[in-house]
């Protein structure tokens, strides 16, 4: 029974088994089902269990089960046509305690409120004023880099971009209001992010009023932060002189049809939102892309031709990324094999039936773009480096359910276009002065945590 047609793509979904059924999948320990395997490498554990049991799998956690999709119509299903049915799932309080209820978190009425609300912030348009400070501070790194590469000094590149994007998320977000607060905010990032990463994907969970270290530091960072993004929000309620900002945009946005605008605490959870979700992920795909590039010099020699044709040696702006093709290539390639947002979460509200197998409402989807894309159906070489996959002309035929690190349907992620015009102005702005070699000949793995980093980060030498 073919089900879908979706861009020439001729979808078959399997014969129906009867109803009662789960879908096949590998069997686990009692109780635990599954867990202990898939907790120490689960990327390997997602992709032998759908190259063994096919596109519905059932993943058995004891008292849950999770069903993880690899097959594009079902995806679809979940993300797009029946999407109503279906929440992001988490239940790990940390979530809320530092995002609220901001648009990642945000479910029903509520989310498709704040969606509607934020979504001409994240206009293409609107972050193309943002393109000259990703380059500003991206030319600054440079800088600090020449005498780094004059000494032949190592890097570990994933802290190098985590620390840019980590500065360009906050003056993205508050422009010049956070000069010089920079490192004391990044810090206190670091920390609530470590102890989300870590409580996100840990199999126990000590209580939050325990009074561990962990948890006194995470507290303090937390409440630093909260207080700060109060502070700043209140200043600038009572200015009335615009700024190239995000906070700008987001303090002015006003619903077209109820003329709703954000009260403080909306504000709050947004600014926390998207700093989380902008910070990190974006961090990975450049650092990802640092590593593909190192081992593939001539990638960085075809990269570095395009850039000194175009740029002639000035820096990049906006308008310059649709002359850059390869360039884009590079990040989309990158993105296709490193997505840093690996694994999509659903849980229905109601009962669901998914490839003729029933869904319950305690149990889990999971969608992960990493598996779809280096899935051997789709992909010629799956496991190979090749940017050529992404000219504009093949760019466009890959479907959006086989290739989608930035997912799909009504959740898409809201910063995609601020996140390829980052990574974009960023690659620009520093390839061209750097020829990396990596310190080790051994492959660096990816840790699969709430994002997809590099294990111990990417250590390199930049080279002239
Ligand atoms: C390379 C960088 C990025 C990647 C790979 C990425 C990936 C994703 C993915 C896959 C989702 C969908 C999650 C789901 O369906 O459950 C998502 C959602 C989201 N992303 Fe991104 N993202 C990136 C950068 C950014 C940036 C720069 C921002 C904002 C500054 C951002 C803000 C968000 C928000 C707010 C959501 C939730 C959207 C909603 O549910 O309405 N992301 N992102």
């Amino acid at each position: 029974m073919s089900l879908y047609d979706h861009d020439g793509y001729n979808i078959v979904m399997p014969p129906s088994p009867p109803q009662t059924n789960y879908p096949p999948g590998p069997r686990g320990y009692p109780l635990l089902g599954v867990l202990p395997q898939m907790w120490s490498e689960p990327l390997r554990f997602f992709q032998d269990a759908a190259a063994t049991y096919g596109r519905v799998v059932r993943i058995n956690f004891g008292s849950r089960n999770a069903f993880l999709l690899t097959d594009p119509a079902a995806i679809k299903y979940v993300l797009v046509d029946n999407n109503a049915n279906y929440r992001k799932s988490s239940t790990v309080p940390i979530v809320a305690q530092v995002l609220g209820r901001g648009l990642a978190t945000n479910e029903g009425e509520s989310w498709l409120s704040q969606r509607r609300l934020m979504q001409p912030a994240f206009h293409r348009q609107q972050i193309a004023r943002l393109g000259e400070p990703i380059t500003t501070e991206a030319a600054a790194l440079g800088e600090q880099w020449r005498a780094k590469v004059k000494a032949g000094e190592p890097v570990n590149m994933q802290t190098e971009m985590m620390r840019l994007t980590l500065r360009l998320v906050l003056k993205l977000l508050f422009g010049h209001d956070v000069q010089g607060e920079e490192d004391r905010l990044g810090q206190a990032w670091t920390v609530v992010l470590q102890e989300f990463n870590r409580r996100s994907w840990s199999l126990v969970q000590i209580p939050d009023s325990w009074p561990t270290p962990a948890n006194r530091r995470f507290h303090r960072a937390l409440t630093l932060l909260n207080e700060t993004v109060y502070q700043l929000i209140d200043a600038r309620r009572g200015r009335s002189q615009s700024h190239n900002d995000l906070l700008d945009l987001l303090l002015h946005a006003q619903d077209a049809e109820t003329g709703h605008k954000m009260s403080d605490q909306q504000l709050r959870d947004e600014i926390m939102t998207l700093f989380l979700a902008g910070h990190e992920t974006t961090a990975n795909a450049l650092s990802w892309t640092w590593y593909l590039l190192a081992q593939h010099p001539d990638t960085l020699t075809q990269l570095q031709a395009e850039l000194q044709q175009v740029l002639q040696g000035r820096l990049p702006t906006v308008t310059d990324l649709p002359h850059l093709p390869y360039t884009r290539a590079v990040v989309d390639e990158s993105l296709r094999l490193y997505p840093p947002f690996w694994l999509i979460y659903r849980a229905p509200y109601q009962p669901d039936k998914i490839g003729g197998y029933p869904l319950r409402t305690h149990d889990m989807v999971f969608i992960s773009p990493y598996l779809m894309h280096r899935h051997p159906t789709y992909w010629p070489s799956p496991e190979q480096f090749q940017p050529e996959r992404f000219s504009p002309e093949q760019a466009k035929s890959y479907s959006p359910y086989v290739y989608f690190p930035f997912g799909a349907g009504p959740h898409l992620c809201i910063g995609n276009n601020l996140a390829l015009m980052e990574t974009q102005l960023i690659l620009a702005t520093l390839a061209p002065q750097v020829h990396p070699t990596l310190l080790t000949d051994q492959p660096i793995q990816p840790e699969a945590g709430v994002t997809l980093r590099p294990r111990r980060g990417v250590g390199m030498r930049l080279g002239e």
